[in-house]
């Protein structure tokens, strides 16, 4: 037996250490075939997952479709106005009966034998019925199979295959006051998914996307190239996030400040202060008028809250930064789609909207300066991991510092590993625990029935 092999027997809990002045990781969570189908039911079997943005499908007969771990969905607003997160699995032989990546219809036809279903998901037609099945077969149980449950907040659409646990404001509790701050950065408090979806694929596991998008150790190493061209020509391509600097050693003091949050259930928070002279000097800046609608819609203490630059993670696969959403969709252990997705700040103008867009696409968009050394970096990690006589990866930097707040929330620098760490308790927790009972709970209703 190699020492991989004797990786994928261990049990899960051993796959963690964890102590005061420890966190490692076993490579195996990264690599083991049967760990990946472990987190499909466990991870995403369980918890809630975001699916869409309401603004995605704002009309009667909008439908996207995306997927809750490997299951196949769809996300659509029936005549009624009610959005139905559904397996998109026709009840005939499985076949997905919807095949675009979003649009309007008035019916899903599965391509294979042409039966027909409303945007609601309720059968509308079996093909050639008429002699071919008994008269009396129950149409309403032939549906698409609607998934357990459904909850929004603020926009925010997420589904869970849990028939049973917290809802969703009890699982976002912790960052809740986060991601209000993501969207009041718009002066009406509302944002707009309108501008499609970026897809990069990489040969990586999905934990690596998961652990970086609140990582602010490597940002001064893998985006060295960035920092370079800021210090160059400033932010004529548009701002990056709060970095309003353009001398190198400004940014990279600026790096250091701010702080990296862990909090229960897994989520995580990296936050970066305002730039040099806070609200004022955005006051007087390029974006005065932007200023003045802030302002006029909130509080000077409520604006010191929203504006700083938050990368908030949502677990398991929500990104939630300052200018976009960003989802995470495992393919198989080492194979992973990340959609990103620029929003529009509603009520503000629309040169402000594009300069912000501008910085999203110089760092983030296919030909940016950012996110494409980001996947590269992940598809190294699962390189290296191939080398499987080393167990662990270590996730303990800062961990000597890390504060624990009156709430429990763990506070670090914020090149410190601090979101990681959280994110990494409660996989295990979810990972490791008793799985006997979760068979009915995490399932649809038709398998508990
Ligand atoms: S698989 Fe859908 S109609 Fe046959
Ligand atoms: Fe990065």
């Amino acid at each position: 037996m190699s020492t991989r092999d004797k990786h994928e027997t261990r049990p899960v809990a051993e796959m963690l250490v964890h102590s005061p002045t420890d966190f490692r990781v076993d490579g195996a969570i990264y690599t083991d075939q049967a760990l990946f189908a472990a987190e499909m039911d466990r991870i995403f079997g369980t918890t809630w997952v975001y699916v869409a943005h309401e603004s995605e499908v704002p009309q009667a007969g909008d439908y996207k479709t995306t997927q809750i771990g490997l299951r196949p969905v769809i996300v659509s607003r029936a005549s009624d106005g009610r959005i139905h997160v559904m397996l998109n699995r026709c009840r005939h032989r499985a076949g997905a009966v919807c095949r675009e990546s979003q649009g309007n219809t008035k019916l899903f036809t599965c391509k294979y034998h042409g039966w027909t279903y409303r945007v609601d998901g309720s059968l509308n037609a079996i093909s050639m019925r008429a002699g071919g099945y008994p008269s009396g077969v129950d149409a309403s149980s032939l549906g698409l199979q609607q998934v357990a449950r459904v909850e929004s907040y603020r926009g925010f659409i997420f589904a869970s295959m849990a028939l049973v646990g917290p809802s969703l404001t009890e699982h976002l509790a912790p960052v809740l006051p986060y991601l209000d701050h993501q969207i009041d950065h718009s002066p009406v408090g509302r944002i707009s998914v309108q501008r499609g979806t970026h897809r990069a694929l990489y040969q990586g596991n999905w934990k690596f996307q998961a652990e970086n998008s609140t990582d602010g150790y490597h940002g001064n190493f893998v985006h060295q190239s960035f920092w370079k061209i800021m210090g160059r020509f400033g932010n004529e391509g548009g701002q990056h996030g709060n970095y309003a600097e353009t001398d190198m050693a400004k940014i990279m003091q600026r790096r250091e400040e701010g702080r990296t949050l862990g909090f229960a259930n897994g989520h995580g928070i990296l936050e970066y202060p305002l730039p040099g002279g806070g609200l004022d000097a955005m006051r007087r800046g390029p974006h005065a008028h932007y200023m003045q609608l802030m302002d006029g819609a909130y509080t000077p203490e409520r604006l010191l809250k929203i504006m700083p630059q938050y990368n908030l993670w949502i677990f398991p696969n929500l990104g939630v930064l300052l200018d976009q959403i960003r989802v995470v969709q495992p393919l198989a252990v080492d194979r992973t789609e990340v959609t990103l997705q620029f929003y529009d700040l509603d009520g503000v103008p629309e040169a402000y909207n594009q300069e912000r867009f501008d910085g999203y696409e110089r760092f983030f968009g296919p030909a940016s300066f950012g996110s494409p050394d980001d996947v590269e970096m992940f598809a190294m990690n699962q390189v290296g991991l191939q080398a499987g006589e080393m167990q662990w990866l270590r996730l303990d930097r800062g961990l000597q510092r890390e504060q624990i707040l009156p709430d429990g929330t763990r506070q670090g620098h914020p090149s410190d590993e601090t979101p990681q760490r959280a994110f990494h308790r409660k996989w295990f927790e979810l990972m490791a625990a008793a799985n006997a009972s979760h068979a009915c709970e995490t399932s649809t209703k038709e398998a508990c029935a």
